[in-house]
């Protein structure tokens, strides 16, 4: 069981393995949150029943009242009244995860759903809610809007972690001591997840590390502009609210537009943020990830983007395809320039078909050469955008967003469509649907190159307000094709890509099943993103190629250990590579391939981090769920200063079994070959040292049969 009752109609429980949350109703008719901390036992379910929620913060606070903190939820009724006065009208315990809250303002028909459900096996619980109103009442606009308020335990001040970055250096590790008042991250006006932040947010007191201490922590899957806000109030009290943006949101809530929030993810780690992690990354994998591809092993890719760019026909595609097979990729990728007079990015985007000059012979004649070499064929769209100089935007001038007027912003020459608007939807479904279906894709990379802006117009409905509804109704379009096309086409791998990783959130992971994570793709700067991207997000999701486009090269080997921490690809011009590099390379693939399972579907473990070594050090040991095996990647960032000596002591292994070392060395036989038990490996640690710039090593570790100690020896 991991919802319980413990106080008929009062107080409830939300259980996971080792943590639990405790929500009660207080006299004033306040649902609140009274305690987040261990899972306690049975015995102390008459303490947490009546302990008193008077001062604990409300799960769903609503602007009105008294209520000066943030709000979940701020909305003018249609007569003008702003105050919202909810009271709990159900409580229900369904299938003994969930817990189903119903809270009305009768007066106004507006009825609230809120639902928890308990992760109990991640130690998660999942939050989704609702708006609606009633048959027969007028409506309200909502300007704020939440799945609700995470409360955090009293404490002098919370430390944030968070992630912050740009276009091509993306989810940076950042951590924050915000002050009293309000700290928010978001995506702003941009009408999707953006560069700039990521959904993500954990708090501690200061004291956490990588395996000890408390994180509390919350993901957001965003449905448009989403914004994350700390809120530190002077008399002392800490809440988080995670849900839409709020800088231009508008919903026109009514009998026929309830409104779904943003689900929230929040957790507990009583294991620092390496146990929190591994939480969320195990629940992504297991419970977010499209279902038909969950428990599949990620293949590796050719994208020739970063090799070809624009200048590409059918016959330099061929030969890469054919240097790409012998190396051992599994799919391969034509990336950007395939259709319309798409010759470079300023004409031809939204013009899907062919280009006949670049295949004369037609797609399929491409598509046949890949599928003949035992590979998978991908394809990169980007359907939400337009060049102005393409036959769509021609047909449909008035399919982007602009206000009537004004000059619409162009960003890499193009224009946002309006996928507010059903029938753009429509074409854009269609058009994808069709492209899948006709060519036989197996992997389709779904770009998005740059923000909305000027959300001008919805369709029929020139209401200023409904207008803020269309980064909504826009994410809600992007999300039913992309489930539509997994609905009818399971075995299709779907890449989310947005300028690099503009879209890398829960929501996307629902229905995609990997993201591009970033256009920069130098070894080092990359093992920093990854870092950032991991915190939240599982490897198997995780894209990474190995490319030329290194300033001071690195060697082929570093780049793809790096790469190796989670989804290898290749995207570099392998019709340069020498036979010697050629043949590193298809050692290195076949040593991924032996080893992606763990990295794919184990638990991660950081060793050492860029973010807080100055940007020097990374080592990683993903270990399978049995802790039967594990690989250990490190590295050394920086091509200055002193090596690295560090004897690295592996966490996550099973202390009582004896394991043996192996070197994936890229050439020859590695130096390491060792045998000992989890425990000394994790107390005394595996030397190796890295000199010269940009080394990597990775090991390769086995736990051998038997016990290294005696049952009870501990
Ligand atoms: C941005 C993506 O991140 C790149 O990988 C590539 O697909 C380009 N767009 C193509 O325009």
């Amino acid at each position: 069981m991991t919802v319980r009752e413990i106080r008929p109609g009062r107080a409830w429980v939300l259980e996971g393995r080792t943590t639990a949350f405790a929500l009660a109703l207080a006299d004033d008719g306040v649902v609140r949150q009274t305690y987040v901390g261990p899972r306690l036992g049975p015995g102390d379910d008459a303490l947490l029943a009546h302990a008193d929620p008077a001062k604990a913060g409300a799960v769903f606070p609503v602007a009105g009242g008294l209520e000066f903190g943030l709000p979940a939820l701020r909305l003018a009724y249609a007569d003008g009244v702003r105050d919202v006065r909810l009271a709990l009208v159900a409580a229900v315990v369904l299938d003994r995860s969930r817990l189903a809250l119903t809270l009305e303002d009768a007066a106004y028909g507006l009825r609230v759903l809120l639902t928890f459900r308990s992760e109990a096996a991640y130690d998660l619980v999942v939050r989704d809610a609702r708006l609606e109103i009633a048959p027969g009442h007028a409506g309200a606009v909502v300007r704020e809007a939440a799945a609700g308020a995470l409360a955090l335990p009293p404490a002098e001040r919370y430390r944030l972690t968070h992630l912050a970055g740009g276009w091509a250096c993306e989810t940076q590790v950042r951590r924050d001591w915000p002050g009293e008042g309000r700290f928010e991250i978001g995506s702003g006006t941009r009408g999707f997840t953006g560069h700039a932040h990521n959904p993500f947010v954990a708090l501690d007191d200061g004291s956490a590390g990588e395996e000890s201490g408390r994180v509390l922590f919350c993901a957001l899957a965003p449905r448009g502009d989403w914004r994350i806000v700390y809120e530190r109030a002077p008399e002392g009290t800490h809440r988080v609210v995670a849900g839409y943006g709020a800088d231009d949101f508008g919903w026109r809530l009514g009998p026929d537009a309830p409104l779904d929030l943003p689900t929230i993810v929040q957790g507990l780690s009583l294991g620092g943020f390496g146990a929190m992690s591994r939480a969320l990354n195990a629940y992504v994998r297991a419970r977010v990830l499209p279902e038909g591809r969950r428990s599949c092993i990620r293949p590796v890719v050719y994208n020739a983007w970063e090799a070809a760019g624009f200048a590409f026909d059918d016959r330099r595609l061929r030969g890469l395809a054919d240097r790409a097979a012998r190396l051992g990729v599994e799919v391969f990728v034509v990336d950007d320039g395939w259709f319309g007079r798409r010759v470079s990015d300023r004409a031809g985007l939204g013009d899907w078909t062919v280009n006949a000059e670049r295949f004369p012979d037609g797609l399929e004649a491409l598509v046949a050469h890949v599928h003949g070499l035992g590979m998978g064929f991908g394809l990169w769209v980007e359907p939400e955008m337009v060049n102005p100089d393409a036959d769509l935007f021609r047909a449909h001038p008035d399919w982007v967003y602009r206000f009537p007027g004004r000059p619409a912003t162009e960003v890499r020459h193009q224009l946002a469509l309006n996928l507010a608007r059903p029938e753009v939807a429509a074409f854009v479904a269609g058009t994808i649907q069709d492209l899948v279906a006709r060519y036989g894709i197996d992997y389709l990379k779904w770009d998005m190159n740059r923000p909305l802006t000027e959300v001008g117009t919805t369709g029929d409905r020139p209401d200023p307000l409904v207008d803020r509804e269309a980064p909504a109704r826009h994410t809600a379009a992007v999300y039913a094709i992309l489930e539509d096309l997994k609905a009818r086409h399971p075995a299709l791998w779907i890449e989310a890509c947005a300028s690099g990783g503009g879209r890398a959130d829960l929501a996307m992971l629902a229905r995609a099943d990997q993201v591009w994570t970033s256009d920069n793709t130098f070894a080092s700067d990359r093992l920093a993103i990854q870092e950032g991207y991991a915190l939240a997000y599982p490897a198997l999701t995780m894209d990474a190629w190995v490319t030329d486009n290194q300033e001071a090269q690195a060697s082929l080997a570093y780049r793809f250990h790096s790469a190796m921490t989670g989804v290898l690809g290749i995207g570099a011009d392998v019709s340069r590579w020498s036979g010697r590099e050629v043949l590193l390379a298809r050692r290195l693939v076949r040593q991924y391939k032996a080893i992606r399972a763990i990295v794919q579907h184990g638990d991660a473990y950081r060793l050492r981090r860029p973010s807080e070594s100055a940007g020097r050090e990374s080592a990683l040991l993903y270990v399978t769920p049995d802790r039967g095996e594990a690989v250990v990647f490190a590295f050394r960032l920086m091509a200055t200063g002193h090596g690295v000596e560090w004897p690295l002591r592996l966490a996550g292994l099973d202390p009582d079994r004896r394991y043996r070392a192996t070197e994936l060395a890229p050439v020859g036989a590695g130096a390491i070959r060792a045998e000992a038990s989890g425990l000394a490996l994790a107390e005394i640690g595996l030397a190796l040292p890295l000199r010269g710039r940009e080394a990597s090593r990775v090991v390769r570790l086995r736990a051998l049969s038997g016990r290294s100690r005696p049952e009870g020896a501990r």
